[in-house]
Parts: C-alpha cells; structure tokens; sequence
C-alpha cells in the first residue's frame, strides 16, 4: 500500500497531521477512561447489525471476540494507546483491525463517532454515578452513627457564628445528613433524565440502514432510544447536570468542613481530630492542623470551574456536534474525582471527630442563648405578648452582661426586678439542656425529635 494507512480519513489527506495539533486535537489520555463502555457498545452494537442481517455473523463474531480481546489488553494494561489515533474510538478500532484483519471494517456500520462518545459517556456518567451515591450514602451512614453519640451533647447554636440558642452537636451533624439526601437526588434526577441511548443516531441525521435502535437501548440498559437524532449528538445537559450535583455536593461538604474547621480552632476548641487526618508544621512543633478540611473547602472551587466551563464550552454552539465538545470529558472526570476525594475525606474526618462535650456545654450557656426561652417562658405562664416579654427579657440581658452573670446565675430576686410574679420554677428555663429538649415542634432540636430522626435515617440508609 502506497499510502500507509496511519488515520481511516488519510486517503483524502494529502499533507500529514501537525505534530502539535495532533498531541493538542487528541484526547486519547482523557477519554482512554470510557474504554470498557466503548467495548461494551461497540459489542451491542455489532450484536444488533448481525440480528438485523446488516452484516455478516462470521464478521460479526469475529468483531466481538476482536472486541473482548482488547478489553483484555486494556485491563491488563497490555494496550498502547495512541495519540495519533486521536481517541478512544479510533485507538480501538484501529486494534481490531490488527487483531481480526478486514472484518474490523464492518463494525462502524450504521454509526458514527458522534452518537458513540455520546453513548459512552452517558454509560460512564450512569455507573460513575453509581459510585458517588454509595460514597455519598457513605457520609451519611458516618453522620447517623456519629449523631447517635451525641444526641443529649448541648452544643451553642450559631446565627451569625454568634450564639444563638443551645442545640444537640446530633442535630447539627443531621442537618448535613438532609443536604446529603438532596445531593443523592439532584444526582438521580439526572440518571432518569439521561436515560436514553443515543446510539444509532450516526453523524446526526439518522441512518438508512434498518437498524434496531430499541435493542441496542434495552441491552445496554437504557430505557429507550432517544427521539431526535440531532439533538442525541449535540446533547450534553447529562455532564452538565452531573457538574451541577457535584457542585452543590461539593458545596454542601465544603461548608461542614469550614464548621469542622470553626469548631476545631483554637479559639473555639470544641472539636478534635484524630492525628489521623491532621498534619504538623515543618517549623512550629505544637501545630496540629486539620488540612483535610481545608482541602475539602478549597476543592470546591474546582468543582465550580468545571461546571462553569462547561456551560460556557456549550454557550452558542450550533447544532449538532463541534470538536468543542471533546472537552467535556476531562471536565467530568475532574469534577467526579474531586467530589468522590471530597467524600472519602469527609467520611474519614466524621469517623475521626471526638467532641469536647464538657466545653461544648459550657459554651452552649454563654452569650445568653436562653433568653429567648425567657421570654417564650412569659407568654406562655404569664399571658404577656411576645414583644412585651422580648422587652423584659432584653432587659435581663442587659442586666446579666453589666454584673458579668451567664442567666442561669441570676437569682429569682434579681429575676423579679424584671418580672414580679415570678417562682423558682422559672429558673429550669435558664438550663441549656432544658432548652433544648424544649424544642419539641417537628424537625426542632429536641432529643425525643433527634431520635425519632435517627430512627428513620437508619431505614432509610440502611
Ligand atoms: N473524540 C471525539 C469527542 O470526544 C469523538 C467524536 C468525534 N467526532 C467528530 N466528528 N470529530 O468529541
């Protein structure tokens, strides 16, 4: 053969490939990943043009074994790929035709590279996903168990990370767990909405061969074949989609990292680390720094890129399919990678959390978190308005900060300055723990509500 066949377009190619366009075009290192999906289509799609006589079963056959060995090469890392074939697509099929001769030339009957990668990656984006919700499932499990240690521990609840009002340390941590359930969600809303084979959809138009697309979208373990074949190539709200669950995913872990990160400093103290996930300073001896959680909350900030980059890479783009969107891939892998790194260190920061009850406790008493309890204390006993009550009890702030008291040292006589019908039973209002397991109204911090809570978690996670 004169001109040795080096891509499938060369005949037409008069001149050689740049050599920095071809290491800079080709995206054989990113999309090497989606090679057992690419096998795997590959295969139903060859299955389905021998069940509707399209090609030879001998070729045929001799495809899917040609197929199988290459999935072996690839797991036993015995496949060269390469950059001047582009991609996964062309570096496998190129092996076939090394592998099984002529016959190879039969595969790419009735497709193209457009609806394969788009195939692929819906494949890889449904198992990946896969794996993040049983990481993320993970988390959670870690939460419950973690809060079922810490349902009766009064922590200070914070607004403005000023204290506010006493809460249990468990319904802190569970209010991760719910941000966490609507990640898995955001998550399975996007498996249902790409839940549609684009295979069979060729460059964009459809093909005239009397393919089976439904067969090809059963076995692969889709539910149905997509609808229009241009959109099926173009289509990228999949990736999108993934990027945005993973960012708030991303998000949401970012914000127990900073709490964790809060709450660990040195001026709070009310949480610990296992040495574990800390490290030292290479110049200050006493240093324990909790870096996991840093990265965790940094990492966010990658999860967003990627998100941010794909909606501007899809921005205006005409239909159907443009070379832009080869990129999407890596920005999926990346986005994937990170969250799954994000989980697996918050999975091992919560099972590595010790709390400082006793400090917690005490904290949870300044600031004067109970004088809200006060207040609801005097409408409810002494039928005064809520402002009214506000009032007094604003007054016994005031009171309590001047002579240097936290209010559950305000004697009743000094309470009576501000209120004169008062007994000693209104003292037990000014009890951190009191307070919170007064807290009774549903989805409140009550202790009775948290473990009604835990209980329905562990069904539901289980
Ligand atoms: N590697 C390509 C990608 O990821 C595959 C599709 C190529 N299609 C084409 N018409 N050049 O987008």
């Amino acid at each position: 053969m004169k001109n040795k066949i080096k891509t499938v377009w060369s005949k037409r190619f008069k001149g050689k490939t740049s050599k920095s366009f071809q290491r800079i075009g080709s995206s054989i290192n990113v999309d090497k990943r989606l090679y057992e999906q690419d096998i795997f289509a590959s295969t139903v799609h060859t299955q389905m043009l021998i069940k509707q006589k399209i090609i030879p079963t001998n070729e045929g056959k001799k495809i899917i074994n040609g197929l199988k060995k290459i999935k072996s090469l690839i797991d036993n890392n015995k496949f060269v790929f390469e950059e001047k074939y582009e991609d996964i697509h062309l570096n496998i099929e190129k092996k076939l035709f090394q592998i099984i001769g002529p016959a190879a030339g039969f595969m790419h009957t009735a497709r193209s590279r457009n609806d394969q990668v788009v195939t692929d990656f819906k494949l890889w984006v449904k198992a990946s996903t896969q794996d993040i919700l049983k990481d993320i499932s993970s988390v959670m499990r870690a939460i419950v168990k973690k809060a079922e240690k810490n349902i009766d521990t009064v922590m200070p609840g914070f607004t403005h990370l000023k204290n506010a009002q006493p809460i249990s340390f468990a319904h802190y941590l569970l209010a991760y767990y719910e941000m966490l359930k609507r990640d898995k969600k955001r998550f399975e809303n996007n498996l249902n909405l790409l839940d549609e084979s684009p295979l069979g959809s060729a460059a964009l138009s459809g093909t005239s061969y009397k393919i089976d697309r439904n067969y090809t979208a059963k076995k692969m373990g889709f539910k149905k074949a997509t609808d229009n074949s241009i959109d099926s190539v173009s289509d990228r709200d999949f990736a999108i989609d993934f990027l945005y669950a993973a960012a708030v995913c991303a998000m949401h872990l970012s914000r127990l990292a900073e709490d964790f990160i809060i709450l660990n400093s040195d001026a709070y103290k009310l949480i610990e680390f296992n040495d574990s996930v800390l490290t030292g300073s290479s110049i200050m001896p006493q240093k324990k720094n909790p870096d996991p959680a840093e990265l965790i909350r940094g990492r966010v900030g990658i999860n967003y890129g990627k998100l941010n980059s794909i909606l501007t890479i899809m921005k205006g783009l005409p239909m159907s399919y443009f070379k832009d969107m080869q990129d999407d891939k890596a920005l999926v892998f990346d986005g994937h990678d990170t969250l799954r790194d994000s989980l697996t260190m918050s999975y091992e920061l919560i099972n590595n959390l010790k709390v400082s009850k006793d400090r917690m406790h005490k904290m949870a008493n300044q600031g004067f978190t109970t004088a809200t309890d006060f207040a609801d204390y005097l409408v409810k006993e002494k039928n005064l308005s809520f402002r009214e009550s506000y009032g007094i009890s604003s007054s016994l702030v005031d009171f309590a900060e001047k002579n240097k008291k936290t209010l559950d040292q305000v004697s009743l006589e000094e309470l009576k300055k501000f209120y004169k019908n008062l007994d000693k039973n209104v003292l037990k209002i000014f009890n951190v723990r009191n307070s919170m397991n007064s807290k009774k109204s549903y989805g409140g911090t009550s202790s009775a509500n948290i473990k009604k809570m835990i209980k329905k978690y562990k069904r539901e996670i289980k």
